[in-house]
C-alpha cells in the first residue's frame, strides 16, 4: 500500500457488517452458539468465499449469518470491523445490516440494532470514529416483508442513519418497493439502494424514480446509458462504488476492466468502498489500493473520492467540516 493511501483519512459508505466476518470470526461465533456449520476448518470455510455471481455470494453471505445469535455478537462483529477502521484511518464509516433474516428465525430485531449501536458507541469513546447504521431490505422476499421490517424499525428512528435496499438485484427493481419507500421517506428518513450491480441501467433510474434515493449503492453499470449519466451528474447523486467486489463477483472480469475511470472522467460522484470485505478479501485500502495499481486512479482522484465520500455522508454539518478539514490538511 502506498503511503499516500495509508495517510489518506478515509470515510467509507457501504459496507455490510455481516460481510466483514472473517472465516476465524465465523468459526469463532459457530462455536460459541453450538451452530454446526458445513466447513470442517478454516481452510474450507476460505475454499468457500468464491462465488459465482451474486446470487450465490447472497445465498452463502445468509447462511453464514446464522452464526450471529445475540446483541454481544453483533457488537463483536460491529468492533472487530471498527477497530480495523481505526487501523486504516477510517474516520466515519456508514454500514449496512440485515434485519429480516433474524426476524425470520424469531429474533427480536433488538438484537441487530442495540448490538450494533453499542459498538459504534464504544468506537466513538476510544477511536473517536463516527457513522452509524443503514438496516437493508431484503428485495427478494419481496414488498410485504420489507413493510413489516420498516413497522419495526421506526421504534428505533433515532439510531438509524438511512434504510437501503440490497441481496439479489435481478429481478426484483426498485419499483416493487414504491410504497414502503414513499412511507420511509415521509418518515424523514433517507433512502439508499443497491442498483446498477448486476442490473441495467432501468435499475438506476428506476432507484432515482420510483424510490427517490439520496445515493445509489454500487451503480457501475450506469455507463451504459449516456442520459442516465448525465442525470447523475447534474444531481450530483453519489454512487458507492466497490470494485474487488464487482470482481470476485464476475461484474468484471479483471480489475483493469474496471469502469471507476470511465465514472470519474465523466463527472460522477464517485466514492470507493468495501462492501463484504471478508468475503472478497480487500478492505477500503486494498480497494484504493487495486484501482491505483490496475486502473490508473492517481492520489489527486483518490483524494477526491474521500472529499465525495465526506459530502454523500451523512454526518451532521460539524461532522463533515472537521472531515474537510483533516482531507485538507493531508
Ligand atoms: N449484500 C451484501 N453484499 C451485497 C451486494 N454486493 N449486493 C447486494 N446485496 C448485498
Ligand atoms: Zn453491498
Amino acid at each position: 500500500m502506498s503511503q499516500f493511501i495509508e495517510r489518506l483519512p478515509k470515510v467509507e459508505l457501504h459496507m455490510h457488517i455481516e460481510g466483514s466476518m472473517e472465516p476465524e470470526m465465523l468459526l469463532q461465533l459457530a462455536d460459541k452458539n453450538k451452530i454446526t456449520l458445513p466447513y470442517a476448518d478454516l481452510d474450507a470455510v476460505k475454499a468457500a468465499y468464491n462465488f459465482a455471481d451474486l446470487a450465490a455470494f447472497v445465498d452463502l453471505y445468509i447462511k453464514g449469518t446464522e452464526v450471529v445469535c445475540d446483541a454481544e455478537d453483533f457488537y463483536t462483529i460491529t468492533m472487530e470491523y471498527l477497530k480495523k477502521c481505526h487501523q486504516e484511518n477510517i474516520l466515519h464509516t456508514e454500514i449496512f445490516c440485515d434485519i429480516r433474516t433474524y426476524v425470520d428465525r424469531g429474533y427480536a430485531p433488538e438484537m441487530v440494532i442495540e448490538g450494533i449501536d453499542a459498538g459504534f458507541k464504544a468506537a466513538y469513546q476510544e477511536f473517536g470514529i463516527t457513522g452509524g447504521m443503514m438496516p437493508c431490505f431484503i428485495r427478494h422476499l419481496g414488498a410485504e416483508p420489507a413493510m413489516q421490517d420498516l413497522d419495526m424499525l421506526l421504534r428505533f428512528k433515532d439510531k438509524i442513519l438511512a434504510i437501503g435496499l440490497a441481496a439479489v438485484e435481478v429481478g426484483f427493481p426498485p419499483s416493487m418497493f414504491t410504497d414502503v419507500f414513499d412511507r420511509v421517506r415521509a418518515e424523514g428518513i433517507p433512502v439508499v439502494a443497491h442498483a446498477g450491480e448486476e442490473g441495467s441501467p432501468d435499475y438506476i433510474w428506476s432507484a432515482i424514480r420510483d424510490i427517490k434515493v439520496d445515493r445509489i449503492d454500487h451503480g457501475v453499470r450506469c455507463l451504459e446509458d449516456a442520459q442516465l449519466v448525465e442525470y447523475l451528474k447534474q444531481k450530483e447523486i453519489p454512487l458507492t462504488v466497490c470494485p474487488c467486489s464487482n470482481v470476485s463477483l464476475n461484474v468484471f472480469e479483471r480489475m483493469e476492466d474496471h469502469v471507476l475511470p470511465q465514472m470519474l472522467e465523466a463527472g460522477l460522484k464517485v466514492t470507493v468502498n468495501s462492501d463484504d470485505p471478508a468475503h472478497f478479501g480487500a478492505y477500503l485500502s486494498e480497494n484504493l489500493t487495486a484501482v491505483q495499481n490496475h486502473c490508473g486512479v492517481t492520489d489527486q482522484q483518490l483524494l477526491q473520492m474521500q472529499q465525495n465520500a465526506v459530502d454523500a455522508s451523512f454526518a451532521t454539518p460539524d461532522r463533515k467540516a472537521e472531515l474537510h478539514q483533516r482531507l485538507a490538511e493531508i
